[in-house]
């Protein structure tokens, strides 16, 4: 690897973890893998052929779609967020299946010119369930599922909906609030014989912890990387009926030194001096910064890892730089490898730990590594 940071992929984790959420309540059904922003920021295209088992993709946007199919990407594609109405023939055209959580969008698909191709458009109604985000009102459903059946080159594939509240608690009243709501609707379409065949709801903390929520598919993204959703899903998990996965994580983030310097004691270290060394210190310059997602705030504050010893981050981090203390890693050299994120020996930087230094989720941690840096795909143990 030649590049001075980049980020490596663990090639047997994906589907590892996707069995293990499986297997945490025994489901049977299909499974989609949300891949949206760049596969939560693993890298898309590393991250696809890793996700061997995964029946269905979800992504963001229309872009996002599109991208999968120019990799050559066969399974079906949901996606998840608002496509332009003057660019829903482009979806059709190439197999990507919509949502519906207005009458806008019904009333764009309804006026599609016919496909060239004779494609018919697959769309998944969105209900609103308590999220107040996407989301067609409970009282709507019925009227638009049957309107989706009278437009001869639609399909009604799925309906589905998102929790609000599920990872932030260990009281789950109103995820329960949420999928009675959703029941409802579903008993509703079951009396008008307008069920459709991809009844959807779980992402990975409803996956794991409540099988009623599992319907025909499971959504899941952040478990799939092999990282829990919350602190309070791990410890709901841990108290339930199921079987506790096995996550592994899928992605480990590395630098190396790129200069080593004998700082006198008393030494202003970075913009705005916010640390003063008290002792003379060996700093080891890294060549990574918040425009490669390594946040501000971890500075004065996080760790990284040399050679299995932990190396703390001595002032502010830079756009492009930061500086670590060496001074007690007497190994340490120029060019050495460190890891921002992941394992070394017997020590471990985790995208917890990293999310509580930027004042975040691993969510927005991994998803905020810069696109830029190449990924690397391991084949590890
Ligand atoms: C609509 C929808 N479904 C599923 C997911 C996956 O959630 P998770 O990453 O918690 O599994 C997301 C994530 O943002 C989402 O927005």
């Amino acid at each position: 690897m030649s590049s001075l940071v980049w980020v490596e992929l663990d090639a047997h984790s994906p589907d590892h973890n996707l069995a293990e959420i499986r297997r945490s309540n025994n489901f049977n059904g299909l499974h989609c893998a949300v891949v949206k922003s760049n596969a939560y920021g693993h890298g898309v295209s590393e991250i696809l052929p890793l996700l061997t088992t995964a029946d269905w993709l979800a992504v963001n946007s229309l872009e996002e779609g599109l991208e999968l199919r120019s990799m050559g990407e066969k399974r079906p594609v949901l996606l998840l967020g608002h496509v332009p109405l003057h660019r829903i023939e482009e979806a059709r055209e190439a197999d990507l299946r919509i949502i519906i959580c207005n009458f806008e969008t019904l009333k764009a698909v309804r006026e599609l010119p016919v496909s060239r191709m004779e494609k018919k458009i697959h769309l998944h109604i969105k209900v609103e369930t308590g999220t107040w985000r996407q989301g067609v009102l409970p009282d709507d459903v019925v009227p638009m599922a049957r309107e989706i059946t009278e437009i001869s080159g639609a399909v009604l594939d799925g309906i589905y909906t998102h929790f609000a509240n599920i990872e932030d608690t260990l009281s789950h009243q109103y995820a329960e609030m949420q999928l009675n709501t959703f029941q409802k609707v579903l008993d509703d379409l079951k009396k008008e014989n307008l069920t459709p065949p991809v009844i959807h709801t779980a992402c990975t903390a409803a996956a794991i912890l409540f099988s009623k929520t599992h319907f025909s598919m499971i959504r899941t993204g952040i478990g799939l990387y092999g990282l829990w959703p919350s602190r309070e899903t791990r410890l709901s998990a841990e108290t339930s009926e199921c079987r506790l996965p096995d996550l592994r994580p899928v992605l480990s983030w590395k630098t190396r030194i790129v200069q080593i310097k004998e700082v006198p004691a008393g030494s202003y270290i970075g913009y705005g001096g916010t640390h003063r060394t008290t002792r003379n210190s060996r700093i080891a310059v890294l060549p990574v910064g918040y425009a490669d997602g390594y946040r501000r705030s971890v500075g004065n504050t996080g760790w990284v890892l040399i050679a299995g010893s932990r190396s703390p981050v001595l002032g502010r981090v830079c756009m492009n730089l930061c500086m670590v203390d060496v001074t007690d890693i007497h190994g340490a050299h120029l060019e050495d490898e460190v890891v921002l994120l992941g394992r070394s020996g017997s020590e471990e930087v985790t995208a917890e730990m990293l999310g509580q230094w930027m004042d975040t989720i691993n969510y927005e941690v991994v998803t905020g590594i810069s696109p830029l840096l190449p990924r690397k795909v391991t084949k590890g143990a």
